[in-house]
């Protein structure tokens, strides 16, 4: 093993609610990885934080971040309206990034991020935490053993009460608010990893008075005959569990399954046997470590989560949009 080998520097762009648990992770959690910097639109927020987390340095601009020659990737924590101009910004200084979902607001931004890390050659992903949970492995490789059978159908949900504020990042269509973008992609994305890209969706929303949706239903159905059932609200607390139902039997992701401890099995006509699975910290550790495994590695994308992956989610939620006649500003 090279003991020589220097940390990972991780720089935080945006101070909020998510950009907390992420750095309390980072700096508990994960092993050759230091956070390094940190960058708020206001000086005085990014140094609070940055003494909070026991951070070096701290920026009041995020142009001051992405041109810090010593940070070598960047989490990006806005709202969604500012993710493609905030990547943007960091892989043109020769940053990689680590930016939160919803990736874009659409597909167009998308493709030109994706295109951006391409051409300067450096590492671009989304931060879809779930995915890098063990409860995902440990869910892959149930159903990878045939012990539940061939996948007839998936119902997944993830809801929560949130207090209508139309200025807030929630309701507020000019940062690209709504259940779909905010919670809706969850299910979305544990439909797509089990079961791939839908054949048909058929979508329906109830609208906040913003003009965003609280409610959005989704039915889909799969070249292989399976079928979804999804759905994501900002008006009800849900259980926001997965069940995989199979031919031969069921797993269930406990509540809230984007973030899980548990798991149950239940193979028809035998015992259900009940699984912890570990969730160190808050969870995103997880992905952090991943990243840094993909940069040490020399990847510009991760393997585990690839940006047509990305790319093919933001054009489902496209459709699902245009279904339900959600339009963000500037579109
Ligand atoms: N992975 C997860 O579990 C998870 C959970 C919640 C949210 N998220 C995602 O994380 C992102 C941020 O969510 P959050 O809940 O942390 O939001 P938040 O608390 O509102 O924080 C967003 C931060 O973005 C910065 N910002 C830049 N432009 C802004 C603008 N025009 N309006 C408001 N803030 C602006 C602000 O930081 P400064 O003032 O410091 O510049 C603000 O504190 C979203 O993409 C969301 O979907 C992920």
């Amino acid at each position: 093993m090279n003991t020589t080998t220097k940390p990972i520097r991780w720089g935080i762009l945006a101070c909020g609610k998510i950009a907390e648990k992420f750095a309390d992770d980072l700096v508990a959690h994960v092993s050759g990885g230091v956070l390094y910097a940190v960058a708020s639109r206001n000086l005085a927020k990014a140094q609070d934080f940055a003494e909070k987390h026991h951070c070096p340095n701290a920026f009041g601009s995020y142009q001051e971040l992405a041109d810090c020659t010593e940070v070598d990737v960047i989490y990006i924590a806005t709202p969604h309206a500012q993710h493609y101009e905030n990547t943007l910004m960091c892989l043109e200084a020769g940053k990689a990034v680590l930016c939160e979902k919803a990736f874009a607001v659409n597909s167009v931004q998308l493709e030109e991020m994706v295109a951006k890390s391409r051409e300067k050659n450096i590492f671009l992903q989304e931060a879809i935490w779930t995915r890098f949970h063990p409860s995902i492995a440990q869910t892959l490789e149930i159903i990878n053993s045939g012990k539940i059978g061939s996948i007839v159908h998936v119902a997944a949900d993830f809801g929560f009460l949130a207090q209508y504020d139309e200025k807030s990042r929630l309701f507020n269509p000019e940062l690209t608010g709504g259940s779909l973008y905010d919670i809706g992609i969850y299910p979305l994305f544990i439909s797509k990893l089990l079961l791939g890209n839908p054949s048909s969706v058929k979508a329906v929303a109830t609208m906040a008075p913003t003009g965003v949706d609280t409610n959005c239903s989704m039915a889909l159905s799969f070249p292989n005959g399976a079928t979804a059932t999804l759905f994501s609200t900002l008006g009800a607390v849900t259980d926001t569990t997965c069940t995989i139902y199979g031919s031969k039997g069921k797993l269930l992701i406990h509540g809230r399954f984007h973030e899980t401890k548990g798991l149950t099995l239940e193979i028809y006509g035998e015992k259900t046997h009940v699984f912890e699975t570990e969730r160190l910290g808050w969870g995103y550790s997880y992905e952090a470590q991943d990243v840094q495994r993909c940069l040490a590695e020399g990847r510009i994308e991760n393997d585990k989560l690839p940006l047509q992956f990305s790319l093919e989610l933001m054009e489902l939620m496209c459709e699902i949009r245009s279904q339900i006649g959600l339009v963000y500003p500037g579109e």
